[in-house]
């Protein structure tokens, strides 16, 4: 079976922020990897690495400067793509998750937006795929009526999560998604995300500063300095055999071995 996610040779800049000048930083180098059906690939790295920019790269958001993005085997650069039905198969969680809905949409709102786009379903339908939905990550029903105002960061983080599954994604990129909850609430997301994966044989990647949540709940881990990817570890039991200096450092930092 072809890999769902290729990224190939992928390389980015942005312009430096100068009125004086015209150059480019390159944040993304030359990244390439795969990922199959049900993976699971964190990536780690210090801050200002570029690795959110790679996330919003295989979204579609950024455009690479040279290189390819293949989701299902299409370039996802191309213009039959972006019109696709098909794009519902990619989803994302982000860090704030305050700003990623509308704080006048209830909850109910928020979750329906991905099933409005992409599937017409009737009033009654949508009513009870929102609240399968709000069941799924742990939330009951009277959560449905709720505004982003009334909940705590972990119940918005879980409406977050049933917006980006609402519509059975392949895929899902979560960019420090649970980086800034408290440790006990981490632990209950961290767990429902397991499960989520395990239940929809989700492919996903999972950006983070956090080494244990990676051991928690990847497959694979790249590890990611200066806009490359240093090592890429392919079977998470050999995450200690690491050779890279970058990543043996991480790890010595974080683990103490
Ligand atoms: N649209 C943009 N225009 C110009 N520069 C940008 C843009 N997006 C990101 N950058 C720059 O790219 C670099 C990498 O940013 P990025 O957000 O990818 O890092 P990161 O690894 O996700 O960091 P963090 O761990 O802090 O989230 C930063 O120096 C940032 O200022
Ligand atoms: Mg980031």
């Amino acid at each position: 079976m072809p890999p769902l996610l290729q990224v190939v040779n992928v390389k980015k800049s942005f312009l430096k922020p100068s009125i004086f000048s015209h150059k480019k930083n390159t944040i993304i180098k030359n990244v390439s990897f795969d990922l199959k059906q049900g993976e699971c690939l964190g990536i780690i790295g210090e801050s200002g690495s570029g690795k959110s920019t790679l996330g919003k790269l295989i979204l579609g958001l950024e455009k690479p400067d040279s290189g390819k993005i293949y989701f299902s085997g299409q370039d996802i650069n191309k213009r039959a793509w972006k019109k696709a039905a098909v794009r519902k198969n990619i989803s994302a969680v982000f860090q704030d998750y305050n700003s990623s809905v509308n704080p006048y949409f209830n909850v109910g709102q928020i979750i329906a937006e991905p099933l409005d786009i992409y599937e017409k379903l009737s009033k009654e339908e949508r009513q009870h795929r929102i609240n399968a939905l709000l069941e799924q990550v742990g939330l009951d029903h009277s959560f449905y009526e709720r505004f982003p105002h009334e909940m705590s960061g972990g119940q918005l983080q879980r409406v977050c999560i049933a917006r980006a599954i609402a519509c059975s994604p392949q895929f899902i990129l979560f960019d420090e998604a649970v980086s800034s909850l408290d440790i006990s609430v981490q632990s209950q997301i961290l767990t429902l995300l397991a499960d989520l994966q395990k239940q929809l044989n989700l492919t996903s990647i999972f950006i983070t500063h956090d080494l244990t949540t990676i051991t928690y709940l990847c497959d694979k881990v790249a590890f990611f300095y200066q806009g490359e990817i240093v090592e890429y570890v392919d079977k998470i039991e050999q995450l200690s055999q690491v050779k890279n200096p970058y990543s043996k450092l991480l790890l010595e930092s974080i683990l103490g071995f």
